[in-house]
C-alpha cells in the first residue's frame, strides 16, 4: 500500500513511522494540506491520510476519485470537514473514533484552571521580576456549577474532573446518557446556571454557533466559556462583543472557526491578517491554544495504530468498523453498516 499523507508534522512522522514497522506501507509525507489543488498529487497512491484542517469538500473528493483514491483515512475523530454526500459511493471514509478522551478533557480542565487563576499571566509576570498579584484574582471552583454541552466520551470525563474539584454539574445533550448520576437540563437552563460552560459536542448544523449573541445574553455575568471541540460552535464576533462589554468573565479556546490557515503553523516571524483572531488574543481574559487538546503521547500512539489498522482493513476488503458515511449521519447512528461489511 502506498499512502499519501497530508499535512504531516514531525510528530506525526515519528509516531506513524514507528507504528508502520508492523505494516511496511509506503508512507509519503506531504507538509501541505489536502484540498482541491493538492488532491491530484494523490494519483498513484492507494489511500489518503488526512487531518482536521484538511479540506475534504466536493472538488477535493472528485479530484481524489479521479486520481483513483477509494479510501480516505482520517487520523482524527471529528469529521465536520468532510462532504459525506459527495463521498458516498466514491470514497470510503474511516476515522479514529476515540484516541484519548482523557487528553481532551484534561486540556479543557487545564484551560479552566488557567483562565480562572490567570497562571498564564503570572508566569509572564514573575519572569519579568514582577511579583505583584493585582488583577490575578480568580474564584473557587468548589461549589460552582460546570455546564457541560455534550456528554459523550470527552464530556463525561470532563464531568468527573469537575466533580473532583467539588463542582456541581448541569449537562445538556439531545441524546442523554442513561447510566449517569448528573443532572440534565435544557440548554437555556444550562446557560443561566453555569459558572463555567464547556463545549464537548460535535459541529453539526444544529450546533453551529450554539454560543451566539442570544445564548451569551442568558449566561451568568462573569461566567467562563471553554471550547475544545470545534471553532464554529462559537460565533466569534458575538463572543468578542460580549468580552468588550465585560458580560462574560473570559474564554479559553483550543479551536477557532477560522483556524485552518493558522493553527499548527508558525507565524511568529510573519503578519497575521485575521483581525478577529488578533483581537481575541489581545484580551487578557482570553486564552487561545492551537488545537492541541488531543496532543499527548498516548493519543498519538493510538491515532497511528488505529489509522494504519483502518488502512489494513480497507486493503483486505473486509469490514470497516471505523467507517462513517452520509447514511450513518442521516440515521444519526454513526453506524449504518449493521450486518453488512461496509457503508457501500
Ligand atoms: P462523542 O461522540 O463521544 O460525544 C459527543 C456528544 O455530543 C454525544 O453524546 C452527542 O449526543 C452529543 N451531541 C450531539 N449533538 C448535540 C447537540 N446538538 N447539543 C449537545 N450535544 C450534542 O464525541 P467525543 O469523543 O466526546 O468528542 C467531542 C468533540 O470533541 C468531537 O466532536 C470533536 O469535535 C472534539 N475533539 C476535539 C479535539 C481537540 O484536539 N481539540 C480532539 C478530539 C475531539
Amino acid at each position: 500500500m502506498k499512502i499519501a499523507f497530508y499535512d504531516a508534522k514531525a510528530y506525526d512522522i515519528a509516531y506513524f513511522d514507528h507504528e508502520n514497522e508492523k505494516y511496511g506501507y509506503k508512507l509519503k509525507y506531504f507538509d501541505y494540506h489536502l484540498g482541491p489543488e493538492t488532491a491530484r498529487l494523490a494519483a498513484g497512491y492507494d489511500a489518503v491520510c488526512a487531518f482536521v484542517n484538511d479540506v475534504i469538500d466536493e472538488p477535493t473528493i472528485n479530484a481524489l476519485y479521479e486520481a483513483g483514491i477509494r479510501h480516505i483515512a482520517l487520523r482524527c475523530a471529528g469529521y465536520n470537514n468532510v462532504d459525506f454526500k459527495t463521498a458516498y459511493g466514491k470514497c470510503h471514509i474511516t476515522r479514529v473514533p476515540a484516541y484519548s478522551p482523557y487528553a481532551v478533557a484534561e486540556h479543557a480542565a487545564a484551560l479552566m484552571l488557567t483562565l480562572n487563576r490567570k497562571t498564564h499571566r503570572a508566569y509572564i509576570r514573575t519572569r519579568d521580576n514582577n511579583f505583584t498579584i493585582n488583577g490575578l484574582m480568580g474564584f473557587d471552583l468548589h461549589g460552582k456549577t460546570a455546564g457541560v454541552v455534550g456528554t459523550g466520551k470527552i464530556g463525561r470525563i470532563f464531568i468527573d474532573i469537575c466533580r473532583g474539584f467539588g463542582m456541581n454539574i448541569v449537562a445538556y445533550d439531545p441524546f442523554p446518557a442513561k447510566d449517569t448520576d448528573f443532572e440534565y437540563a435544557t440548554l437555556d437552563e444550562l446557560f443561566r446556571r453555569s459558572d463555567v460552560i464547556s463545549l464537548h459536542c460535535p459541529l453539526t448544523p444544529d450546533t453551529h454557533y450554539i454560543i451566539n449573541e442570544e445564548s451569551i445574553s442568558k449566561m451568568k455575568p462573569g461566567g467562563l466559556i471553554l471550547n475544545t471541540s470545534r471553532g464554529a460552535l462559537i460565533d466569534t464576533r458575538a463572543l468578542i462583543e460580549a468580552l468588550k462589554e465585560r458580560r462574560i468573565g473570559g474564554a479559553a479556546l483550543d479551536v477557532y472557526e477560522e483556524e485552518n490557515e493558522y493553527f499548527f503553523e508558525d507565524f511568529s516571524d510573519n503578519i497575521v491578517s485575521d483581525d478577529t483572531l488578533t483581537r481575541l488574543i489581545a484580551f487578557p481574559n482570553v486564552l487561545v491554544t492551537s488545537h492541541q487538546a488531543f496532543f499527548t503521547k498516548e493519543a498519538l500512539e493510538q491515532i497511528a495504530a488505529v489509522t494504519l489498522q483502518n488502512i489494513k482493513e480497507f486493503e483486505e476488503g473486509g469490514p470497516l468498523p471505523n467507517e462513517i458515511c452520509y447514511n450513518c449521519m442521516k440515521k444519526g447512528t454513526n453506524d449504518c453498516r449493521k450486518d453488512s461489511k461496509r457503508c457501500f
